[in-house]
């Protein structure tokens, strides 16, 4: 292939794909010299205009002649706004990598640039799939691959090397008959307002009051995969792990508020949610907020939401289960004050931190019964 005549240039009337120039030096040294390309690319540090030119004079049009590295850059309204690269493909299988430039971020550009790019690699260059990685919190590129249709997301732990160092990678991949979409939902947590509390998504300034429940002996007691010692990094962890069950789909975690100091009182949770209509549901108590009939009824608002339909805010929910240990009697008080029914008794499934077994009860709502 000749460069840069015989590059294609692809559009989806908004943004476009095009051959790399050399007068694109200066946006690329300004793109590859951002705090947050740096934080999520490995480019060299500092990145100089020899490194740009040697990139778009030489190692950009070498890619394009040997059919190893397809480099676009990606314009909106005539301008630089970032760049999109395939490469591999030996066995039909290759990688995306996206970058846009910090003055264009936010607005569907990498979205955009990628979802062509895929296209091309699906059509033109016939792969079978393509790949995708970033170091683990990357949000913003995970956002971008989840809107694609990437899918079947991993963890490879130690995976990648950015920063001088050997970081945790996430990993997916779409096929060519794959939807070129979303594979599942990325929750938004709802907002519920009421007189007595309020419910909302978590926040890092939660990490104190996860700590206390998560050190609080009630607690301790019945939830017995708190690990131990809990601290700021296990609150951390936490944390994100809420996040994580919004961006996998499988999980939407609502803190219980106080409605004027937004300080946290409680969890509500449900999950299982990549289970068509199901869910099951989980509830606690910052050890201040007990004995108020405050999860009772934030239990309740919650269950409004879950089966509400999707199109109205909702998480579209035909049934919901919970379990609860049976000697835990408030968390057994709560599910019956919401209407769920006893539906059975898993023997002896609660582990004790003291070693010790006890059952579990099984309860059960359908949405018709509210
Ligand atoms: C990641 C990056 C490419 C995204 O580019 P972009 O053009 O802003 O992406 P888009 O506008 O198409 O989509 C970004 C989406 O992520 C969301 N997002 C951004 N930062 C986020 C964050 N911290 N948490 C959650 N979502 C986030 C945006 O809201 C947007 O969501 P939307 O589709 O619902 O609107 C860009 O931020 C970037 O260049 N970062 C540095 C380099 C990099 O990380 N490259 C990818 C390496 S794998």
């Amino acid at each position: 292939m000749r460069f840069p005549d015989d590059v294609p240039v692809l559009t989806d009337g908004v943004v476009r794909l095009r051959a790399p120039r050399v007068d694109d030096v200066a946006a690329t040294v300004e793109m590859n010299s951002d705090a947050e390309t740096r934080r999520w690319n490995a480019v060299q540090v500092p990145y100089r205009v020899e490194d740009a030119r040697q990139a778009l004079t030489e190692r950009i049009p070498a890619g394009w002649r040997n059919g190893e590295l397809w480099t676009w850059v990606i314009e909106t309204d005539g301008r630089y706004a970032g760049a999109v690269v395939l490469s591999g493909g030996e066995s039909g299988v290759g990688s995306i990598g996206f970058t846009t430039h910090p003055a264009a971020r936010g607005r569907g550009v990498a979205t955009r640039g990628a979802r062509l790019a895929v296209a091309y690699a699906f059509d033109v260059l016939g792969w079978n799939r393509v790949t995708w990685g970033a170091f683990v919190g990357n949000w913003g590129s995970r956002r971008v691959a989840w809107r694609v249709g990437f899918r079947h997301l991993v963890t490879a732990y130690g995976g990648g090397i950015g920063r001088g160092e050997r970081l945790d990678e996430w990993i997916a991949s779409i096929g060519r008959d794959d939807e070129r979409g979303p594979a599942h939902p990325w929750w938004e947590v709802p907002v519920v307002e009421t007189d007595r509390f309020r419910l909302r998504a978590y926040r890092d300034s939660d990490v104190e009051r996860t700590i206390e429940f998560s050190n609080d002996q009630l607690s301790l007691h019945w939830l017995s995969m708190i690990p131990q010692p809990f601290g700021h990094a296990e609150a951390e962890r936490y944390l994100a792990s809420r996040y994580e069950g919004l961006a996998s789909g499988d999980r939407v975690s609502w803190v219980i508020a106080d409605p004027v100091s937004d300080e946290m009182l409680g969890d509500v949770s449900i999950a299982g949610l990549l289970r068509e209509g199901g869910g099951e549901l989980g509830y606690c108590a910052h050890p201040a907020a007990r004995g108020l009939g405050l999860v009772t009824a934030a239990v309740g608002r919650v269950i409004e939401q879950a089966f509400l339909p999707v199109d109205q805010g909702g998480l579209g929910r035909r049934r919901l289960e919970l379990v609860a240990a049976r000697g835990n009697l408030a968390s057994i008080k709560v599910a019956l004050s919401n209407g769920f029914t006893q539906t059975g008794v898993r023997r002896a499934a609660d582990r004790r931190r003291d070693g010790s077994y006890e059952d579990l009860l099984t309860f059960d709502l359908l949405s018709e019964e509210r």
